[in-house]
């Protein structure tokens, strides 16, 4: 039921394309570390779902109207759990709601780096995430010029908040973006 709300709330808040592809992917990474971590999958793929819902609708970031504050009363409203919540809150820094969960540090986790390694897969000679490597993102990492918007130390912390070896969360995501999308028939 969660799922379906979820789901329900997406179809009617996202707009664009490329929200509704940075949502899936997410999910997909959620959906990776709660069989990682062996923990709820429809919590962890519907937080990584509904954390940027009101992205394309909002035109800046605070309360209580911005991202993800509008988000947020969303959620609120149709039920969504206190957990789901502060994660959500949480995956932004400028909220300054501390990620205290696994979940919301997962989520923190998984944002801008799957983001990234999409951005990887644009630019690798097969464009898709199959023939991604480690090395491959690496050497984009290392490039200041490649996704300038997307900061290196947040991608770092991430992984450092969630106890998971960098080089091993990277492959954990690129696994996960490899993998079926069943929460969005
Ligand atoms: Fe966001
Ligand atoms: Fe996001």
């Amino acid at each position: 039921m969660l799922l379906a709300k979820a789901r329900e709330l997406v179809r009617s808040h996202v707009k664009s394309d490329n929200l509704l592809r940075h949502l899936l992917q997410v999910a997909q990474c959620m959906n990776y570390y709660a069989n990682f971590f062996h923990q709820n999958n429809e919590e962890w793929v519907v937080t990584g779902l509904v954390h940027d819902l009101d992205y394309d609708t909002t035109k800046h970031t605070n309360p209580p109207d911005g991202h993800p504050y509008l988000g947020v009363s969303i959620l609120k409203n149709n039920g969504f759990s206190d957990s789901i919540i502060e994660a959500v809150l949480g995956h932004a820094d400028y909220t300054n709601v501390q990620r205290v969960t696994q979940l919301a540090k997962c989520l923190y986790a998984v944002d801008e780096l799957s983001g990234f390694l999409n951005a990887c897969s644009r630019v690798h000679p097969s464009r898709n995430f199959e023939d991604l490597t480690f090395d491959f993102v690496m050497k984009r990492f290392n490039e200041k010029s490649f996704s300038k918007g997307i900061s290196r130390d947040v991608l770092l912390r991430g992984a450092e908040e969630l106890e998971v070896d960098f080089r091993q969360h990277v492959e954990n995501c690129i696994n996960a973006l490899r993998s079926d999308i069943w929460f969005w028939p």
